[in-house]
C-alpha cells in the first residue's frame, strides 16, 4: 500500500482519485490526520500501515502568507520533510516527495534544468528548498519531483479564482510577464502512480526531477485559456487585460521564468504530461459542469 501525507490537498486528493480508478491500495491522510512535523506520529502511522512507497503531497502552500508565518511555513517545508525523510531511512520505506519551481529565482534565460543550483526569492521558496535539502540528507531512496502552477477541481487554485472573477467581472487585469507551466494535480497524481512501483521495487532511479505539462505561457495566457473554455458554457467573456508584475504587488517576490525542463522525468519513467492548455481546458469544463458534447475545440491563439 501507498501512504500519502497532505491527502486533502490538491494533489493528495487526486492521487487518492487516480488510485480508486486504478486500484491501487492507497491510504491519504490529511494534516488533521497526521502533522508531518510530528515525529512520534509519522513513525507510529508508518509502524501500523506497513507501506511499500510513502508520497509526501502535505506542505504550506501560501506563498504570500508564509512570508510572515514562518514559522508554520518550516513546519510543513522543511521540518516536516526532514521528519519524513528520518522515518522512512528508519523504516527503510522509499519516500516521494513533491517540491516547487519557486526553489528558483528565475533570472535563468531557458528551462531549469534539476543540476541548476538553487535560488529562492521567497520563505516559501527558502523553506521548500530547504525541506530538499533534508530528504537528500537524511535518505538516499527518495524521488523529489519538483513541479509547477498546480490547480485542480479540489481546493483553492489560480484557475478557480479566474473563474469565480469572471462570474462577476467584465475586465480582469492578470500578470503576463512571470512564465510557468500550468499543472494539473490529476496528471502529477497520474504520474506519481505510474512510477511507484519503480520506487518500491528499489530501482536505481532515486534523485531530483522535474515534472509539469508541456509547454509555457504566463498568468495571463492561463487565464485567457480559462476564459476561453467557460466563455461557451457560461457566458461570460470578460476582458483579460494584460498587467506587469510591479502592477500587482504582492508579499512575496515570485520567479519571472518558472519553466522547467522535464526530459529527465521522460528520459527515465517514459511518461511526459500533456500540453498544458489541453489540461487547462479539461479542468475548467469539469468545473463549469460542461457537457461532452459541450466540449469548446482547442484555440492556439491563447496558447503561448
Ligand atoms: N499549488 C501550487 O501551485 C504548487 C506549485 C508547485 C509545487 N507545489 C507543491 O506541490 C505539493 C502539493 O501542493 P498542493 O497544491 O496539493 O497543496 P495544497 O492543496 O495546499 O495541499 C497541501 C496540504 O498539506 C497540508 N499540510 C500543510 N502543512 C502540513 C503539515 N505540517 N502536516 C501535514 N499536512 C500539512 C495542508 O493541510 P491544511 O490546509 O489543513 O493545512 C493541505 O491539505 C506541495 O509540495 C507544493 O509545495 C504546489
Amino acid at each position: 500500500m501507498i501512504v500519502v501525507f497532505g491527502g486533502n490537498g490538491q494533489v493528495g486528493r487526486e492521487l487518492a482519485r487516480a488510485a480508486t480508478q486504478h486500484a491501487v491500495p492507497l491510504a491519504a491522510l490529511s494534516h488533521g490526520d497526521v502533522d508531518i512535523a510530528d515525529e512520534a506520529a509519522v513513525a507510529t502511522t508508518l509502524a501500523r500501515l506497513r507501506p511499500a512507497l510513502v508520497i509526501n503531497a502535505a506542505a504550506y502552500t501560501k506563498v504570500d502568507l508564509a512570508e510572515t508565518n514562518i514559522d508554520e511555513a518550516r513546519r510543513g517545508n522543511e521540518i516536516g520533510p526532514a521528519v519524513l525523510a528520518a522515518a522512512c531511512a528508519d523504516a527503510q520505506l522509499p519516500l516521494l516527495h513533491i517540491s516547487t519551481d519557486y526553489v528558483f529565482d528565475g533570472s535563468k534565460v531557458g528551462p531549469y534544468f534539476e543540476t541548476d543550483p538553487v535560488c529562492p526569492l521567497s520563505v516559501y521558496g527558502e523553506t521548500k528548498a530547504a525541506g530538499e535539502a533534508a530528504i537528500r540528507q537524511a535518505l538516499a531512496q527518495h524521488v523529489i519531483m519538483r513541479t509547477a502552477w498546480v490547480y485542480s477541481e479540489f481546493g483553492q487554485n489560480f484557475l478557480k479564482t479566474m473563474l469565480r472573477l469572471a462570474a462577476t467581472r467584465d475586465e480582469l487585469r492578470v500578470v503576463a510577464d512571470q512564465y510557468g507551466s500550468p499543472t494539473s494535480a490529476r496528471t502529477i497524481a497520474e504520474a506519481i502512480l505510474r512510477i511507484g512501483p519503480r520506487l518500491w521495487r528499489g530501482e536505481d532511479i532515486w534523485g531530483t526531477y522535474h515534472f509539469t505539462a508541456e509547454g509555457i505561457t504566463t498568468w495571463h495566457g492561463f487565464a485567457s485559456r480559462v476564459i476561453a473554455a467557460a466563455a461557451p458554457i457560461t457566458g461570460r467573456r470578460p476582458r483579460v487585460i494584460a498587467i506587469k508584475t510591479a502592477d500587482y504587488p504582492t508579499a512575496a517576490r515570485r520567479p519571472a521564468n518558472s519553466h522547467l525542463d522535464c526530459s529527465l522525468f521522460a528520459r527515465t519513467f517514459g511518461f511526459s504530461a500533456p500540453h498544458w492548455a489541453a489540461e487547462v481546458d479539461v479542468t475548467t469544463r469539469a468545473l463549469v459542469g460542461a457537457a461532452p458534447a459541450d466540449l469548446y475545440p482547442a484555440k492556439a491563439d491563447h496558447v503561448a
